[in-house]
């Protein structure tokens, strides 16, 4: 005889109140205007995939390669050793010197969840910053860590604020994200900000989990500073992949490399490993771009490069040029931050530029903001024409509503 169901509704854990899902949020409103035959103009999404970007072809054609060789299998948990051996010889490069483990994940963001998973305990908090990159605030929530966010400083270029880190770090502090080049201001660190960063991890034995995704994508003449390699004393995870600056989010292949003292981070990195083997493996067959990717031809990257620029300068210009807004310029990745001297709150202001004038940006709270400011992130990937349209709707959306 079939028993008889209790209804229950089905409650999702507490502790994901504190995740944020505004880029979905606002996406999801989209796709409902997209349905009633309207089009869009996507300023949010970091995926350059959906734009005029492509797929360097000799990293299809080595994927490719791979599966007609049978490597369909599950990987070794920690990577192939041709792309361990590659994303080391790269992290050398780099300057990064007591490198003690290099592995392979399912993207930065499989590799961020395994490391802190890795480290945190209850009644733990890690740093991350503010505005914020969501998944990190997301993969803490999901560990039941305590929220401890330290601000980025606008009226400084978006550099972290020290003063801020200081005072946030507390007993049960043992860990600070660091996003460089930055999502969502577009800011590079300066090395004196990143060598204070790393005084005060030595000074309080955190360890430093550095997403360096966007480090190839650096759009003014600056030097770019790996974290780690300013640091070889310090517990440093460094978060690298394939997804921006090789073209291909959708493979999901990324990497941690672990530098500093062999000593200290013996038992961290042996629970690394020990999430690593319990997911099995990373994606196999796609490992196998790692090596050309790093090592062969990285002509792509010019002409990726000067698209961003010259996006970039656009959206500087309409920034500056639209009332209401103001903007600091971003030297790396594909993001702008612009500040918005509204009345209304910013879901408000994102919310009303999608529906009448079907601009789609994100709006700063779904990342995090100091308190009393106001901010939508714009992703400047589409081509150069479509951008213009999208500003000049945004000059047009804020001149009839807060002239
Ligand atoms: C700062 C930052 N880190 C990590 C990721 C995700 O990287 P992956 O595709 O390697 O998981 C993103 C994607 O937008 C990002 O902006």
């Amino acid at each position: 005889m079939q028993s008889v169901s209790n209804f229950r509704i089905v409650p999702a854990a507490t502790r994901l109140d504190h995740v944020r899902y505004a880029i979905r949020d606002m996406a999801v409103l989209a796709e409902q205007l997209e349905q009633e035959g309207k089009t869009i103009l996507p300023l949010n999404i970091g995926d350059p995939i959906n734009f005029d970007f492509c797929t360097p072809p000799h990293l299809i054609e080595a994927v490719e390669r791979a599966m007609r060789d049978g490597k369909n299998g599950y990987a070794p948990s920690l990577g192939i050793p041709e792309a361990v051996d590659a994303i080391r010889a790269e992290a050398e490069r780099k300057g990064i010197r007591n490198i003690q483990g290099v592995f392979l994940t399912a993207g930065v963001s499989e590799g961020m969840d395994i490391c802190l998973s890795a480290l945190v305990n209850p009644g733990d908090n890690v740093l991350t910053p503010c505005p914020d990159y969501p998944m990190y605030s997301a993969v803490l929530a999901k560990l039941g860590a305590q929220p401890n966010s330290y601000m980025l400083d606008e009226s400084n270029e978006w550099q972290p604020d020290l003063e801020d880190i200081r005072r946030k770090i507390t007993p049960n502090t043992c860990g600070i994200v660091v996003g460089n080049p930055n999502n969502p201001t577009g800011a590079v660190y300066s090395r004196e900000t990143l060598e204070q960063i790393i005084e005060l991890a030595r000074q309080h034995s955190l360890v430093v989990f550095s997403d360096e995704i966007y480090d190839k994508l650096i759009l003014d003449d600056e030097p770019y500073t790996s974290l780690a390699a300013l640091a070889p004393d310090v517990s440093v995870v460094t978060f690298n992949g394939l997804s921006k600056a090789y073209l291909v989010p959708g493979w999901r292949v990324g990497w941690g490399v672990v530098s500093g003292r062999a000593t200290s981070l013996e038992p961290y990195l042996e629970g690394i490993y020990q999430l690593l083997r319990a997911r099995l493996s990373s994606n196999h067959p796609q490992q196998f771009a790692v090596r050309p990717a790093l090592e062969g031809p990285q002509d792509h990257l010019t002409g990726v490069l000067s698209k961003l620029r010259a996006r970039r300068d656009i959206t500087v210009e309409a920034c500056r040029t639209t009332p209401h807004m103001s903007c600091v310029t971003p030297h790396g990745a594909f993001y702008a931050f612009p500040k918005l001297d509204i009345p209304d709150s910013d879901e408000h202001f994102a919310n009303r530029l999608l529906m009448e004038k079907h601009v789609l940006t994100v709006h700063g709270t779904g990342f995090g903001q100091a308190p009393g400011t106001k901010h939508i992130r714009i992703v400047f990937l589409p081509d150069e024409a479509t951008l213009r349209r999208a500003y000049q709707s945004v000059h047009a959306f804020m001149t009839e509503h807060y002239a």
